[in-house]
């Protein structure tokens, strides 16, 4: 069994059916070890992308974003939920609606770190609807980038982002595949991929 599917069955806790709680190795405390595996997990897996920046969002996508980054020595990018002092008016920006947060959040990158000379890789943490997912494909299209697909650590299967992304004939990735979180018991599909 590969480590990240290890790490959450071992740290993981389900808290209901359709939420799993990863705060110590993803979504509070990081492994770094663990998020380099990740980075070179999917720079090896869009190597022949020519993938030029990695966009994410912040604050969960940041460290693996940047550890892909780094394996594939191109800058990532986290777009912002709140607008920021220093940030200017030259911005590409989507709105973002979360079903499980019930809430919406206006996302924005500075016009000076995408353009149509990029080819993109996005990144993120979860993928639940595929929201986040969606507005970080609308703003790589303001951009006129080329998208190279979509890398996710961890996918919750039962929930529809993942069909969502993949019926546009966009390329989508998933470190681990999470089928069920049915009975306090993580079940993960079978074709989750290598770290
Ligand atoms: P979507 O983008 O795929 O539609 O996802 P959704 O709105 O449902 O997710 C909203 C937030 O909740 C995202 O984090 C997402 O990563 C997180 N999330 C969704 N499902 C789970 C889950 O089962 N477990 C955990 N731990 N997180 C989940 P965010 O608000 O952007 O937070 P952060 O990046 O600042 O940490």
């Amino acid at each position: 069994m590969d480590k990240l599917k290890q790490k959450i069955i071992e740290e993981g806790r389900v808290l209901s059916e359709s939420v799993i709680k990863v705060d110590s190795f993803l979504n509070h405390q990081i492994d770094p070890v663990l998020m380099k595996q990740i980075g070179e997990g999917f720079a090896d897996q869009f190597a022949n992308e020519g993938v030029t920046k990695v966009l994410t969002l912040e604050s969960s996508g940041i460290a693996p974003a940047q550890m892909t980054g780094l394996t594939l020595g191109v800058p990532a990018i986290f777009a912002r939920k709140r607008k920021s002092l220093t940030l200017n008016n030259d911005l590409y920006s989507a709105s973002v609606h979360s079903f499980t947060k019930n809430e919406s959040n206006e996302i924005s990158v500075s016009k000076d770190y995408l353009s149509g000379d990029d080819t993109v890789l996005i990144l993120d943490d979860f993928l639940a609807n595929g929201q986040a997912a969606l507005g970080l494909i609308n703003i790589v299209k303001q951009a006129g980038a080329s998208l190279a697909g979509v890398g996710i650590v961890i996918e919750k299967g039962f929930q529809d982002g993942g069909k969502l992304l993949r019926e546009q004939g966009i390329r989508v990735e998933s470190l681990a595949i999470i089928d069920s979180l049915a009975d306090q018991k993580i079940t993960f599909h079978k074709e989750g991929a290598s770290v």
